[in-house]
């Protein structure tokens, strides 16, 4: 979730909740999230692993902070070791993460999920992250990034309906290992069949 420069962290944490849309968008474009094990390292209120419950995906959640629903664990995923080693048991990291101001946490997020070596990585983030010379080393010099989901429809993070202002997109990091194909692009809209 982006908000301007001024209004910046209205909710604590960078606490907003992924609609089911996006998570339906996200697995028609990555069909091996299905049956697959799925850690969720920033998982608020479980919204995206309520979303991809119906995929019979299992799923691990973990966040800095208990909302209205019970995680696995609790931990900050920047510096708790646990959030690893799960990862490592893991095929997928899924997350929509805090993004922070200039989106620094969310540069964190990422760095920090690829230094699981065989997991694959998705992660919700503002249309134009891969924009920018200090990110090279996520996207264009990193042989690990499949892909770029574009989102067609905004997400409403209001809960109320109410679209947000910001384009979004899935930025998808295959593990190491599998093949390379260079990075494919995608686009995905609410309801597509
Ligand atoms: C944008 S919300 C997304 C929640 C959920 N992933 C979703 O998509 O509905 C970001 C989440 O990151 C959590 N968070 C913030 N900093 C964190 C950290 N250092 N470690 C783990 N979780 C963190 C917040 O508590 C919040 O639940």
């Amino acid at each position: 979730m982006t908000v301007t420069a001024s209004k910046y962290a209205l909710r604590e944490n960078d606490h907003y909740e992924t609609e089911a849309w996006a998570v339906d968008a996200l697995v028609r474009a990555c069909p091996s999230i299905s049956n697959s094990r799925v850690y969720e390292p920033a998982a608020g209120n479980h919204a995206i692993v309520d979303a991809l419950g119906k995929y019979n995906v299992e799923s691990i959640t973990s966040d800095i902070k208990t909302y209205d629903q019970q995680h696995d664990f609790e931990a900050d995923y920047l510096t708790n070791d646990q959030c690893l080693d799960v990862a490592c048991e893991c095929d997928w990291i899924v997350t929509n993460p805090p993004y922070g101001r200039q989106n620094r946490l969310a540069v964190k997020f990422v760095e920090r999920a690829l230094r699981v070596r065989r997991v694959n990585v998705a992660m919700l983030l503002t249309a134009k992250f891969d924009f920018g010379k200090t990110r090279r080393h996520l996207f264009a010099d990193n042989k690990r990034f499949a892909g770029k989901v574009a989102l067609l429809d905004r997400i409403s993070w209001a809960g109320n309906g109410k679209t947000g202002t910001e384009d979004h997109a899935w930025y998808i990091w295959s593990a190491i290992g599998d093949p390379y194909n260079g990075p494919t692009m995608r686009w995905e809209a609410r309801g597509a069949a």
